[in-house]
């Protein structure tokens, strides 16, 4: 049985499923939250110590400015509304991506929820917000440029926003969509990938008990035989 560290996620599907429902993409993000609440609650219940959000991605920049705002402020709500009860639950908050360029009330709350939940051990929700591998990587090479290091496996690692975390064992995309959309490359190496039919927020208990059950039972080689 393959122990499960690190569980990723591409939460893809809200927008359709918003349409679908004769509303707009929005509502479907707003749906899309209470998946996630969800998915929290079986990743603590599961005994999985890390999991890994695509909340906003550097490609995301391009959807409308509405949407784009919907977004963020959605962020800002779900920090004001969930950060206090991560904490009473053992829960650390870590964001991966740069966030310089949000604005400074956001940014405050989000390095202020990151202080406050430092110390939690249960679960550690990675959440990636204006995140991409390629420019992940491109910084960890500048890093290494910069500090006239050796190019290799264990500085380049050494210099990602995921330096402390796990690599994944699972990545789990929704929506019926089969691409990886910049999303942990480096990290995924030899990730099992899920790719899931149903949209984000219809995803559900059920299909996550699913997906790390099949996980568990993979002959997992990296590279060996
Ligand atoms: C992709 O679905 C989803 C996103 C770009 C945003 C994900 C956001 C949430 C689940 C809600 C906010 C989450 C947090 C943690 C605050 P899409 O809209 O691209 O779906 P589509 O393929 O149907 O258009």
């Amino acid at each position: 049985m393959n122990p499960v560290k690190h569980v990723a996620i591409i939460m893809d599907g809200n927008g359709r499923w918003g349409i679908k429902h004769k509303k707009s993409r929005n509502f479907g993000h707003r749906a899309g939250l209470n998946t996630v609440e969800r998915i929290i609650k079986s990743t603590i219940k599961n005994k999985i110590n890390h999991l890994t959000l695509y909340a906003f991605s550097t490609e995301n920049w391009k959807r409308p400015k509405k949407e784009i705002k919907f977004l963020l402020n959605l962020l800002d709500s779900f920090i004001d509304q969930k950060i206090h009860e991560f904490n009473k639950n053992n829960i650390k908050l870590k964001i991966i991506g740069n966030i310089s360029i949000f604005h400074n009330k956001l940014k405050k709350k989000l390095k202020k929820s990151e202080q406050l939940t430092k110390k939690n051990n249960k679960l550690q929700v990675n959440l990636a917000l204006n995140y991409g591998s390629k420019s992940e990587l491109i910084n960890s090479f500048k890093k290494i440029n910069k500090n006239k290091q050796n190019i290799n496996i264990k500085n380049i690692e050494k210099n990602l926003y995921t330096s402390t975390i796990p690599d994944p064992d699972i990545l789990i995309r929704t929506g019926n969509t089969n691409r990886l959309s910049n999303f942990l490359l480096w990290q995924m190496a030899y990730s099992e990938i899920f790719f899931e039919k149903k949209l984000w927020p219809d995803f559900n208990e059920n299909d996550y008990n699913v997906i790390l059950k099949k996980f568990r039972k993979i002959k997992r080689n990296y590279g060996n035989i």
